[in-house]
């Protein structure tokens, strides 16, 4: 199997890097992208950096498909046509004591970032369906994983997914993880033309955030550290 060598930091200009602090608390959600297309070097170069992320047995588990141009028109037309025909995505129910989490950044989203009144259900429903265009960006990802693989490997591709939008970060590229583009993954795959034998996780949008938009001054808080670790000793 080939295998490439990591490119030397001190081979680059670091002063032109963000440091990785900097890059993890950057990275956020980009709800709304500029019509400015991403090149393709620039994402070869995240691709490359994020193959070197952790795998189960250097399993390597991400198989991605990055859709542009007319593939993603086709593919958002379609997506958006079945959302629109009121079919429900097939996307798991967040258990009960969870809904509290998706309930604060719906508020979030939808009140702050777009303003829409609470009991606008239509213009929210309209909001949810941005989901189905990418949310306006110039490429959109589907992010996949052999069926045969166990369900522990998705933790390598949540893994290699992480460093490919921290590095994104650090290249000034904008980014949001969608599972609601997995709801419909029956067309997804008819449309990108993705092989039977690969699981689709979610969808990732990628393009210049337009940050104009409140939408995209939205940031989410999160648990303090003693609310999700238990530090055993002794
Ligand atoms: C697996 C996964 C699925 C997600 N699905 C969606 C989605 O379908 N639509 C969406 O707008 N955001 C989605 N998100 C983004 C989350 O809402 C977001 O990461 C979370 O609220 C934290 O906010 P931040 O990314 O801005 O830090 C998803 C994120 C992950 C990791």
């Amino acid at each position: 199997m080939a295998t490439t060598p990591p490119e030397s930091p001190s081979s680059r200009r670091k002063s032109h890097h963000m440091l990785l602090d900097e890059a993890i608390v950057t990275r956020h959600s980009t709800r709304l992208f500029l019509p400015k297309e991403v090149p393709k070097s620039v994402l070869e170069k995240a691709l490359k950096l994020a193959a070197h992320s952790p795998s189960n047995s250097n399993t390597q588990a991400w198989r991605l498909y990055i859709v542009t141009g007319k593939a993603l028109d086709r593919l958002t037309t379609a997506l958006k046509q079945e959302a629109s025909s009121g079919a429900a995505p097939n996307i798991p129910p967040l258990p009960e004591q969870f809904k509290p989490w998706r309930s604060e950044l719906g508020k979030l989203i939808y009140g702050e970032g777009w303003g829409i009144p609470r009991d606008d259900a239509e213009a929210r429903r309209h909001a949810t369906l941005r989901n189905f265009e990418f949310f306006g960006a110039p490429v959109g990802v589907i992010v996949c994983m052999s069926k045969q693989l166990p369900g522990v490997s998705a933790m390598s591709v949540g893994m290699y997914l992480q460093t490919f939008l921290l590095a994104l970060t650090d290249l000034g590229v904008g980014s949001c993880v969608q599972v609601s583009i997995a709801g419909y993954r029956d067309l997804v795959r008819e449309k990108v033309g993705i092989s039977d034998d690969l699981e689709i996780l979610c969808g990732v949008s990628i393009g210049y955030e337009d940050e104009e938009m409140n939408v995209n001054k939205v940031r989410i808080g999160r648990m303090s550290v003693d609310d999700t670790t238990v530090f055993v000793q002794d």
